[in-house]
């Protein structure tokens, strides 16, 4: 331990990753306890949200397994970038550019890891050679998040393991190309929308059918926590287990036909495909 870490912009998915390392658990081995920071610098524009990221980690008792220390910073920028050895660039993908230019020289050479849609390693390499590309989501604010990665040919083995780490805590860490990263814009950082959508319609059914609408929320949310559970603890393909489910001449393969019919699973691939394409056009605005 003993580098300094900055977050440039640490609004939602910022607090969300700050929060996950903040409690990260003392690590079993001193070669991955290095892996962490022992300050973190969050910066923000206003005193307002600056305020937010101190009553964030003051909820958690200020109280770091890993003994980490937060300043919450706002219009401070350059000085935060000049202290760092590693930097997230967590602000809106339209005020990238204007944050990057504004750090300038102070992040090359740096770490650079950035949560922002649409910016491609390429880009940002224009800043600094040694860039981590990381998407994820907002359920990351729970531990419960998943986290596609990417690196740089510049960032060296121990750079991608300190990446790695770090954002493992989100909940699960994935390394992919970066071509894959329009995809998993899609897949898991607007992700969660297309569940809710999908829990909202179960949620709705069951009130429709007389159920009182907290139950129906209740009952729904476990199905699909429960479901998931079972997918990853079998290993099995969804579609071998929903077969298990169908009793022949039996309810849920009428219910399958008619969602079939209603072109459900074809709107969840059209419409993750749709998001995948307005990810990509993110990336060439700039
Ligand atoms: N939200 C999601 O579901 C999600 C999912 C995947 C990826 N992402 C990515 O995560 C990034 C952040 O999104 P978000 O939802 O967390 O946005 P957000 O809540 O608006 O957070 C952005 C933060 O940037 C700060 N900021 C703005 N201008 C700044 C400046 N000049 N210098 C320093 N800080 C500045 C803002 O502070 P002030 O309030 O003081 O202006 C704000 O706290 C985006 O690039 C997005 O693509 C988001």
């Amino acid at each position: 331990m003993g580098y300094t870490l900055t977050i440039l912009g640490c609004g939602v998915m910022g607090q969300a990753v700050l929060s996950a390392i903040y409690n990260a658990p003392v690590p079993a081995t001193t070669e991955v306890a290095q892996l962490y920071p022992s300050k973190i610098i969050a910066c923000n524009q206003d005193a307002a949200s600056a305020k937010q990221v101190t009553e964030l980690i003051e909820s958690m008792e200020n109280k770091s397994p890993n003994g980490i220390v937060v300043d919450s910073t706002f219009g401070n920028n350059v000085e935060a970038v000049k202290q760092s050895d590693v930097v997230i660039l967590g602000v809106k993908p339209y005020i990238a550019e204007m944050v990057l230019n504004e750090v300038g020289p102070a992040i090359h050479s740096k770490l650079l890891i950035s949560i922002a849609a649409g910016w491609t390693i390429e880009q940002l390499q224009a800043y600094t050679p040694t860039v981590s590309r990381v998407m994820t989501n907002t359920p990351a604010k729970f531990g419960y998040g998943c986290a596609v990665i990417s690196h740089s040919s510049a960032c060296n083995e121990e750079q991608k393991q300190t990446v790695s780490e770090l954002i493992s805590h989100v909940g699960k860490c994935i390394e992919l190309p970066e071509k894959n990263m329009d995809a998993a814009t899609a897949l898991v950082g607007s992700g969660p929308a297309f569940v809710l959508l999908m829990l909202e319609g179960m949620m709705e059914s069951g009130i429709k059918l007389g159920i009182p609408l907290k139950e129906s929320l209740e009952a729904s949310l476990k199905v699909l926590e429960g479901t998931a559970k079972m997918v990853e603890e079998t290993g099995m393909h969804p579609g071998a287990l929903k077969h298990q489910v169908c009793t022949p001449g039996g309810t849920t393969i009428a219910g399958l036909c008619v969602m079939e019919d209603n072109g459900v699973k074809s709107g969840i691939i059209k419409g993750i495909e749709e998001a995948a394409n307005v990810a990509a056009k993110l990336g060439k605005k700039k």
